[in-house]
């Protein structure tokens, strides 16, 4: 990882210049190693919002933003999401290479058969108000797992880990259903364990007990793609967070709470919902006629608007998640015969205007993966407050593998960020009476 080449640090308070190595990753930028300057400088390094920091090293998953490509272990999106379901997927990430016929079935059964959970968990649910949000119930209950499956924390053993592992992605689905179901008063669905993974989880979402159930299939691989779609994205804030939680030494359970936290924000897992909500005004206040009088909007900086589903602090070029997931609404609304649904000539037209305005073009704004996410799963029949949900079990796998990277690294310590403290200095605390 190290290279020839080295960086050198030179100060104007009279500090000696430190030399620091450089590393290379396999594809990316160059990193130059800082971890030596404080012992050498006495000075540490100032970057909020980790805007040029490495904070790991990962073979994972790799961006570039500039090219608008995104990678699992290596394989473009665009081509795992044709050719590989959402366990095939899962797998790669967390083993690192795609799954052989036989290791594909073996993974799909031991997953599959551990889709139930404790039956206690139940009431845990049915503590919580009926009109609470999904995301604050499923942080709790993927937190609460490590209370329901203690047999699985010791984190330096390996088995205990895969344990950790297939536990997390095979019940993320139960907990989310568990979370809708209750918020819609209606029996929880237990896991059908015939069904794939998407098919399962629609199963629990939308099946009752009065009436057999099977999922539509071009519904069914929809939902699979986006989950592949959503399945780890690098160093994003819910899996850094997952890694800096999970350096502490925690349960991977706990870890993993901590992510959904994360991601329930609006600026992270939140601006779906914000999409399609922007969609329904724009349709309520006049439709495609209103397009354009809403583009101006956006690009006057004095309206606050912005166009949601557009921009990324990473890519600068299209999103190749949302080309596919463009494709994917096609399917389904072809599917439902819903060709001419008019969220969706909206959100075409509006990315006609954008991507050919000098507004958008200068800024390299482009869609991103929530521009079609929200229309897809609307018309899967997710309401909004699940969309975030929906996230959150894609992104189980990304997590528990960066988690596992992490505690099996050699260079593993707990993450201990440095401040640049700008508080008052030392004074002498006056007793009560005197203040
Ligand atoms: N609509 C209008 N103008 C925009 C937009 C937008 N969606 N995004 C950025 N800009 C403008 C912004 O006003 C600024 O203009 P100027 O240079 O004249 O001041 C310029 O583009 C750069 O914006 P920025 O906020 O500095 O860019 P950023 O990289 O910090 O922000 C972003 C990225 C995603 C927060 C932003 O593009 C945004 O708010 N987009 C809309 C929300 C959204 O779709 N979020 C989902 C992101 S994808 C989720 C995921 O991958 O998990």
């Amino acid at each position: 990882m190290t290279t020839e080449h080295k960086a050198t640090m030179s100060f104007s308070d009279g500090t000696p210049s430190v030399e620091f190595p450089i590393l290379t990753g396999t594809i990316g930028p160059d990193v130059i190693d800082i971890r030596k300057l404080y012992g050498q400088a006495g000075k540490f390094t100032y970057d909020t919002g980790f805007l040029s920091t490495a904070s790991c090293n990962s073979s994972i998953t790799y961006i570039d933003g500039d090219k608008g490509q995104l990678l699992y272990r290596g394989y473009p999106i665009e081509q795992l999401a044709v050719h590989c379901d959402f366990l095939e997927t899962c797998y790669l990430i967390y083993y690192g290479e795609l799954p052989t016929p036989a290791q594909y079935q073996d993974f799909q059964s031991l997953v599959m058969h551990h889709t139930m959970v404790h039956e206690q968990m139940q009431f845990a649910v049915r503590g919580f108000r009926r009109d609470s949000h999904p995301m604050a119930i499923l942080a709790s209950l993927s937190g609460s797992m490590a209370a329901f499956y203690p047999d699985s924390l010791d984190i330096n053993s390996p088995e205990q880990q895969d344990i950790s592992f297939v536990r997390l992605i095979a019940k993320m689905p139960t907990l989310a259903a568990m979370a809708y179901k209750y918020s819609i008063g209606q029996p929880y669905m237990y896991p059908q364990n015939h069904l794939s993974y998407a098919g399962n989880f629609m199963h629990m979402m939308f099946a009752t007990p009065c009436e057999k159930y099977e999922p539509n299939p071009v519904l069914e691989r929809a939902l699979d793609r986006i989950l592949i779609l959503h399945a780890d994205h690098e160093q994003n804030a819910s899996t850094s967070t997952v890694r800096l939680c999970g350096s502490s030494g925690t349960s991977p359970f706990s870890a993993i709470a901590a992510g959904v936290a994360c991601l329930w924000g609006p600026a992270h897992g939140g601006a779906n919902q914000a999409c399609l909500e922007m969609l329904e005004e724009i349709q309520a206040n006049g439709g495609l006629e209103k397009v354009g009088e809403f583009m101006e909007r956006v690009k006057d900086k004095n309206s606050g608007a912005r166009l949601m589903g557009f921009g990324h602090r990473v890519y600068k070029n299209f999103d190749p998640r949302a080309k596919l997931m463009q494709e994917t609404c096609r399917e389904v609304l072809a599917e439902l015969g819903l060709e001419n649904d008019p969220l969706f000539k909206l959100a075409m037209a509006l990315e006609k205007i954008a991507l050919e305005d000098d507004y958008f073009v200068q800024r390299k704004l482009y869609p991103n993966v929530d521009f079609y996410s929200g229309i897809v799963q609307r018309a899967l029949g997710i309401p909004v407050n699940m969309f975030t949900c929906i996230f959150a079990v894609a992104r189980t796998i990304g997590w528990v593998s960066q988690w596992k990277e992490m505690i099996v690294d050699p260079e593993y310590k707990i993450g201990r960020p440095r401040q640049l403290y700008t508080g008052l200095t030392e004074r002498p605390v006056k007793p009560l009476e005197s203040r």
